[in-house]
C-alpha cells in the first residue's frame, strides 16, 4: 500500500479556512486530519465541535479525528454525526481503552489510539487486533511546529512488528515534526499515514509540499 498523507488543519489560516480546505480538496492528501485540544489534557485549547460541523461541509476526503482531550467517550457520538470516519482517543486519557474502542465501532467509525512519546508500545499488545489505526506522537502533543523526536522511529519499528505479529491490518500514523526530510524514513520503517502541519502550510506552494510528501522515495 502507498502511504497517505494527512494535513492539520491545526497550521491552516483559520481566517481562509474554506481556501485551505479546497487546497486540500484540490491536493493529493489523503485525508483531513483535525486536532481536538481541550486544554486539560495537553496545554492547549484547538477547536470544537463547531468547527468540525464548517470543515465537515466543505471537506471532500475523510475526517480523521486526533482527540487530544481528557474523557474523550463523552464526545464518540458528536463526531460520529459530524461524520468523522477515523475518531482516534488517546492511551493516556481512556482508563477503559477496550470499552472506548469498542464503543467507537459501534457507531460505525474506524478506531484509533494515539501513544505520547513516553508511552510504551507493547500496552497495546492485548487490543492492536481490535484497531484501524494507531498514531504514534512524534512530539507531545499540544502545538504544532514542533521538531521530532528521534526516538519516534524505533516506535514504529516497534510498532509494524507488533502488528505483524498479531497478523493485524492496523495503519501506523505518525503525527509531529514530518518533514520532506524525514518522511522517506519514517515510510521505510512502516509508517502508513504522515500527517503534516507546518510542513504543509508554511511551504511557499502547500499543495506541492503534499505532492512531494506522497512522492518520498523508501530507498
Ligand atoms: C500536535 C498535533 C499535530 C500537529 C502537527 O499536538 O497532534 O497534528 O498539528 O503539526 P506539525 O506537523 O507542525 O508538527
Ligand atoms: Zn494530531
Amino acid at each position: 500500500m502507498h502511504h497517505l498523507v494527512a494535513p492539520s488543519l491545526l497550521s491552516a489560516n483559520f481566517l481562509h479556512l474554506e481556501k485551505d480546505i479546497e487546497m486540500i480538496n484540490n491536493s493529493q492528501a489523503d485525508w483531513f486530519h483535525l486536532d481536538i485540544m481541550d486544554g486539560l489534557f495537553v496545554p492547549n485549547i484547538s477547536y470544537g465541535q463547531p468547527l468540525v460541523k464548517a470543515i465537515a461541509e466543505k471537506a471532500k476526503k475523510p475526517l480523521d479525528a486526533h482527540l487530544m482531550i481528557r474523557e474523550p467517550d463523552r464526545y464518540f457520538e458528536d463526531f460520529q454525526k459530524l461524520g468523522v470516519e477515523y475518531l482516534t482517543v488517546h492511551l493516556e486519557a481512556c482508563p477503559h481503552l477496550h470499552r472506548s474502542i469498542q464503543r467507537i465501532h459501534d457507531l460505525g467509525m474506524k478506531a484509533g489510539v494515539a501513544l505520547n512519546p513516553h508511552s510504551h508500545v507493547g500496552l497495546l499488545e492485548d487490543v492492536i487486533a481490535q484497531l484501524d489505526l494507531v498514531l504514534v506522537m512524534s512530539v507531545n502533543p499540544g502545538f504544532g511546529g514542533q521538531s521530532f523526536i528521534p526516538r519516534s522511529l524505533t516506535k514504529i519499528t516497534k510498532l509494524h512488528h507488533l502488528i505483524q505479529r498479531n497478523n493485524a491490518s492496523t495503519l501506523i500514523q505518525v503525527d509531529g515534526g514530518v518533514t520532506l526530510e524525514n518522511a522517506s524514513e519514517l515510510v521505510a520503517a512502516g509508517a502508513n499515514v504522515l500527517v503534516a502541519g507546518s510542513t504543509v502550510f508554511r511551504a511557499r506552494e502547500p499543495r506541492e509540499a503534499i505532492r512531494q510528501l506522497k512522492q518520498v522515495a523508501t530507498e
